[in-house]
């Protein structure tokens, strides 16, 4: 594959050909030398529009451990705050000779459009609620590491659904992979027609002035369900989502005590999972709100190591898709 947009772009061959790249990778990190030679002469540039920790600083950290140069460009404080526009801020970077774009955008398809204008590779690294396929890939590498396998592996993803990029991707990568998927959360925040399509009416109409989300992604055995204990004794993980107040009115969220009540993961509710599951999330999390740090600091919780397979898996992402030096 030339780009890396969504989660739909990886078959499994594809999807499983990065972990195992990545697990590769991994064994870089311990060796005295930790730099490989890969992408020597090779630009990738960083690309944000939006605020990030983990995805930006683990591209940069991945690139520069396959000895690429770095570009790191962020919206703040360059001309895009004198209104150029991303074709042209893209036309400049390439000018610069970039081999690899990694985005993130507010806007939902941006990465897709930026994909037409550029000669090099393109990375999804998040874009508006849409899709955040680089996460979706370095969660399935560690319940891969820790449960051991994917396929058959039943997965809740619990939250705000309807505003989650990671959700989206999770879900085609996993499904691709073998996994079984059940969305849980409030039916304000699961996108209406992925309900529909799993069978289950929302109770509940869309609120005033708010979203259905992006349409549903086609996959027949994503499930939805709007009882977290019902679900949490049979999965092997719980991956809880943050909840994006910024990209929601109070419509959606008329209360967070409630919320917290019904859909936050605190300690009695894990003790609900089956003794080997495992908890994720992709950070940075509402601690309190969707997950108690009792939970979040926990053996069970996956969340420390993810941030850290995270920098392996986009080394593989960006090897395989620069080439190495063969290309
Ligand atoms: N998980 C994730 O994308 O985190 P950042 O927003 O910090 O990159």
């Amino acid at each position: 594959i030339r780009h890396l947009l969504s989660g739909a772009d990886l078959d499994a061959d594809t999807a499983t050909q990065i972990l195992d790249t990545a697990a590769e990778m991994a064994t870089v990190a311990g060796r005295e030398v930790k730099k490989l030679p890969a992408l020597r002469g090779r630009t990738v540039v960083n690309l944000f529009y939006e605020d990030s920790t983990r995805t930006r600083i683990s591209f940069e950290a991945a690139a520069k451990r396959l000895s690429a140069d770095v570009i790191n460009f962020s919206a703040k404080g360059s001309s895009v705050t004198k209104g150029e526009s991303l074709k042209d801020t893209a036309l400049t970077l390439q000018a610069m000779g970039a081999d690899a774009v990694v985005v993130r955008h507010p806007a939902s398809g941006a990465p897709h459009r930026l994909a037409n204008w550029v000669d090099g590779s393109v990375v999804n690294a998040g874009d508006g609620t849409h899709e955040h396929p680089t996460q979706a890939l370095l969660d399935a590498y560690t319940m891969r590491s820790r449960l051991g396998r994917l396929a058959g592996l039943h997965v809740a993803i619990v939250g705000d659904v309807l505003h989650s990029r990671v959700a989206r991707s999770n879900v085609l990568l996993l499904s691709t992979l073998g996994a079984k998927v059940t969305l849980v959360g409030p039916p304000t925040l699961i996108p209406v027609d992925w309900a529909a399509r799993a069978g289950v009416a929302p109770p509940v109409t869309v609120p005033p002035g708010g979203d259905t989300g992006p349409p549903a992604l086609s996959r027949p055995d994503t499930d939805v369900c709007y009882d977290l204990d019902a679900v949490l004794p049979g999965v092997d993980v719980v991956m809880m989502l943050r909840v994006q107040r910024e990209r929601m009115n109070d419509s959606y969220f008329p209360s967070a005590r409630e919320y917290t009540r019904r859909y936050g993961l605190d300690g009695p509710r894990m003790r609900r999972l089956p003794e080997h599951a495992v908890v994720m999330h992709p950070g940075p999390m509402n601690r309190g709100m969707e997950i108690t740090p009792e939970v979040a600091d926990s053996p069970r919780s996956t969340i420390v190591e993810q941030v850290a397979n995270g920098v392996s898996v986009r080394m593989a992402v960006l090897y395989l898709l620069l080439g190495g030096n063969n290309r």
